[in-house]
């Protein structure tokens, strides 16, 4: 019987209260162990504010978006004496272990304190499905199925004043949104981060497709997606603990560009963070609802230094450090299947 932290850090998503949850039902119930949740990811363990869990707190929770812990994208290895900070208040409360719920970030620190000597077990979390380690994450099915009910409406207003129609999804350095939700919602072009792409191309997809006597066209974008001779469209010059600025007007500028250089008139519609809210699918209910009770019984079996995984069917465990090492980018055979359906 043991003290067991758990944190839900980084962006939110969909399912992260499945994960907590699960874990609380099971590490209460089946292992006996006393469950403390670490309010707003790592700040609150920075800051030792905690929530005792317990089965019946944590009902009720799991078809809820967001998380009841609260989330931030505080770096305690930006904060002075942060990695001490963290390691006195998890002694201060007798924790034994700590299942961290996140993406690249969250468990990247997870990762450097279990090199520091503190037993972690991470949960891989993102809308944008860009962790490596594991074939998807939680959150990432809820997002594609928002962006693909967003196309499905933009078809007929498309449809009835034959515009082209620019969707701006998110994914700083992924396209797997963009491509899972363009190819579902049957867009005619897809850009993506991982290819640059040339915007007299696109124009021309785009005229081709409208001289074989179509009147409309959807085009798909990730926030991340880049023209071939320019950077990324930044909001501002900000960065995050992480070091990540803050994208968005990408669909603002082919809106213009592409009005400009076919005559079709363009509208954009930037999806946002309605793509990160609300109920998540029953699919994402149930991985991370697996996710959260493998998490436990690593805990259980002292397993750290680990990430559970999704690996075709089966839940696994990996090292953190696999899964932090470098993004998983889009693969060629889907995005070239995405693109037969492309002008
Ligand atoms: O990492 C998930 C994500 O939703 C990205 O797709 C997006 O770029 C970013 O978070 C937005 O972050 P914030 O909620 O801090 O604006």
């Amino acid at each position: 019987m043991g003290r067991i932290g758990i944190l839900t850090g980084g962006g939110d998503c969909p399912g992260l209260n499945a994960v907590i949850r699960a874990v609380v039902r099971k590490g209460v119930n089946r292992y006996g162990h006393a469950i403390v949740g670490y309010r707003d990811g790592w700040k609150g363990v920075l800051e030792g504010r905690t929530l005792h869990l317990t089965p019946d707190n944590t009902s009720g929770i799991l078809h809820r978006g967001g998380t009841i812990l609260g989330s931030s994208r505080t770096n305690p290895f930006k904060v002075e004496g942060g990695v001490e900070q963290v390691k006195h208040s998890l002694l201060s409360e007798n924790i034994d272990s700590l299942i961290t719920v996140g993406g690249e970030d969250t468990l990247g620190v997870a990762d450097k304190l279990t090199s520091e000597g503190v037993n972690v077990v991470g949960v891989p979390k993102t809308i944008d499905n860009d962790l490596s380690g594991t074939d998807f994450t939680f959150g990432f099915q809820t997002a594609v199925q928002i962006c693909t009910d967003a196309i499905d409406r933009l078809h007929t207003t498309a449809e009835s004043h034959n515009r082209v129609m620019v969707v701006e999804v998110m994914g700083r350095h992924a396209g797997w949104i963009a491509t899972y939700s363009g190819l579902a919602g049957g867009a005619d072009e897809i850009l993506v981060p991982e290819r640059p792409f040339d915007i007299e191309e696109v124009c021309a997809h785009i005229r081709h497709r409208h001289h074989r006597g179509r009147t409309f066209s959807i085009v798909v974008v990730a926030e991340g997606a880049t023209p071939r001779e320019g950077g990324e469209t930044l909001r501002n010059q900000d960065k995050d603990a992480f070091g990540h600025v803050r994208l968005g007007g990408i669909g603002v500028w082919l809106e213009g560009e592409i009005e400009a250089r076919t005559g079709f008139e363009t509208r954009v519609t930037i999806l946002g963070h309605i793509q990160r809210g609300g109920t998540p699918t029953a699919y994402d209910r149930v991985l991370a609802t697996r996710f959260g009770i493998a998490a436990i019984d690593a805990v259980e079996a002292g397993d750290y230094g680990v990430m559970v995984a999704l690996r075709g069917t089966d839940i696994v465990r990996v090292p953190l450090s696999e899964a932090v090492g470098e993004l998983k980018t889009l693969t060629q055979d889907l995005y070239d299947s995405a693109g037969v359906f492309f002008g």
